[in-house]
């Protein structure tokens, strides 16, 4: 039964997952995040209102669906916390159909410490993280020393934080970091005292379980491919596997139980934090991009870098992922541009190549463009195919044919309501 299918972002994140899991969520049972944490910022919006998840799946809205955190999620209490009281004041039952999977670790204080510790030792290399903790915990989980959610309920708990904390206050004093605030780590106490009150599940047995029963599974992805720690263009990137195997590892669900795998994509490409991006516009037009797409990070509030399509980039995440149906979003962004350019392959050591090569980060890179052209047209009232102007629907049918995939859905606005489905 291969009832467990994937949404992913294609590119460096903030493709608009949130809006299309709220979307897609009401032909599921069941919505699980599989890594990441809250470095992430998945944007809903309906009836008016905006809603910004960081480690809630985005299927907290839709009052039938169970949504679980899966082990390979990294959990700071504090936010999480801060989110369940968010969605609780606006009269929105979460307790109830929300699970966390024991084996998630926790994202201590000092995680986050330790992440600006590194990033200012870094200096001008700096990653550009979120400056959450992700990467620490990541790195104590690989190296054996993390703590994990079902830890909490154990006996030696406090112990076991002592000495993960004692480590990192040396780490701290070789990076000459002093903003310890004992303060936080009371707080985050308190939190974890509220963690003990929230329904924690072996998440694995859970999935098979409801996969044995024929539920069905929408597993949703943080970050972008090109962000994956194995493919994306390392060191710039996080620290989790961002990738369709990334659901199988971080959720506990066999590949041969995986199903459709989604694909999400901007019709442009955006970038927040450092690291190579070979179609950058630095120009007139990506301020334009940026003020119209409103690309201002939903985690971070950072402005986010423009560029055009890159669909080498594109073609090897599709790849990597077995994309099998795609979703283009932010169409609406792109109108009244006179003509749109769209990587097609790059330069790069005297050839041209259509493939994303191992060093990103020399800028050797240089994209080749094709231009179409625009549309003069405002889409963000559009509800069929047939009333979309022709120049977006050439600029469709080109993305289709170079990569080979069908898009299914094309989003014109940040609104639930505002998507139209393609084929
Ligand atoms: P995620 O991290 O992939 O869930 O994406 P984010 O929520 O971080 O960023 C996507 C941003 O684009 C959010 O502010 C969304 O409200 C917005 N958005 C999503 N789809 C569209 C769209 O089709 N058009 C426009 N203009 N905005 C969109
Ligand atoms: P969503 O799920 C966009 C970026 C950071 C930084 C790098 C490493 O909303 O798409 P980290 O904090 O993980 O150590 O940062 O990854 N980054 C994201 N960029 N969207 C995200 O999540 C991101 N999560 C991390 O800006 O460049
Ligand atoms: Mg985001």
């Amino acid at each position: 039964m291969q009832n467990v299918d994937v949404l992913l972002g294609l590119q460096w994140g903030d493709e608009g997952k949130g809006k299309l899991v709220d979307i897609l969520s009401p032909a599921y049972d069941i919505i699980a995040r599989f890594q990441g944490g809250p470095n992430a910022g998945h944007t809903l919006i309906f009836n008016g209102k905006k809603h910004v998840l960081h480690t809630i799946p985005s299927g907290i809205f839709r009052d039938t669906i169970i949504n679980l955190i899966g082990n390979g999620v990294v959990i700071d209490p504090l936010v999480l916390i801060n989110e369940i009281k968010n969605i609780e004041q606006q009269g929105i039952e979460v307790k109830n159909r929300l699970l966390i999977s024991k084996r998630a670790h926790l994202i201590l204080p000092s995680h986050r410490w330790l992440d600006a510790a590194s990033e200012a030792l870094k200096g001008k290399n700096k990653i550009g993280s979120t400056l959450k903790g992700i990467g620490p915990a990541y790195m104590d989980k690989t190296g054996r020393n993390g703590l994990r959610i079902g830890d909490i309920e154990l006996p030696d708990f406090q112990d076991k934080f002592n000495q993960l904390y004692q480590k990192h206050l040396q780490l701290l004093k070789y990076y000459n970091w002093t903003e310890i605030n004992e303060n936080q780590i009371k707080e985050w106490f308190e939190s974890i005292e509220y963690l003990k009150q929230l329904q924690l599940v072996d998440g694995e047995h859970y999935l098979n379980s409801a996969i044995n029963q024929g539920k069905k599974i929408l597993a949703e992805g943080a970050q972008g491919t090109l962000l994956d720690i194995d493919f994306g263009t390392y060191p710039f990137v996080t620290s989790s596997n961002t990738i369709t195997a990334g659901a199988c590892t971080g959720l506990g669900v066999s590949p041969n139980k995986i199903g459709n795998v989604i694909g999400i994509f901007k019709a442009y490409c955006t970038r927040v934090g450092s690291g190579p991006f070979p179609t950058e516009l630095h120009d007139d037009i990506g301020e334009k991009i940026r003020q119209t797409g409103k690309e201002f990070g939903s985690t971070t509030g950072r402005p986010r870098r423009t560029g055009w399509l890159d669909l080498p980039a594109l073609k090897y995440a599709i790849q990597i992922n077995g994309v099998q149906e795609l979703i283009m979003m932010k169409a609406d962004v792109l109108s009244n541009l006179d003509t749109i350019k769209i990587c097609t392959h790059y330069h790069y050591q005297n050839q041209v190549i259509d493939h994303l090569p191992y060093n990103l980060n020399d800028n050797t890179v240089s994209p080749i463009y094709q231009e179409l052209k625009g549309w003069q047209k405002d889409i963000s009232q559009c509800k069929t195919k047939r009333q979309l102007p022709k120049a977006l629907l050439k600029y469709i049918d080109f993305i289709q044919e170079t990569t080979g995939v069908k898009i299914s859905y094309l989003s014109v606005g940040p609104d639930r309501e505002q998507i139209i489905k393609l084929n």
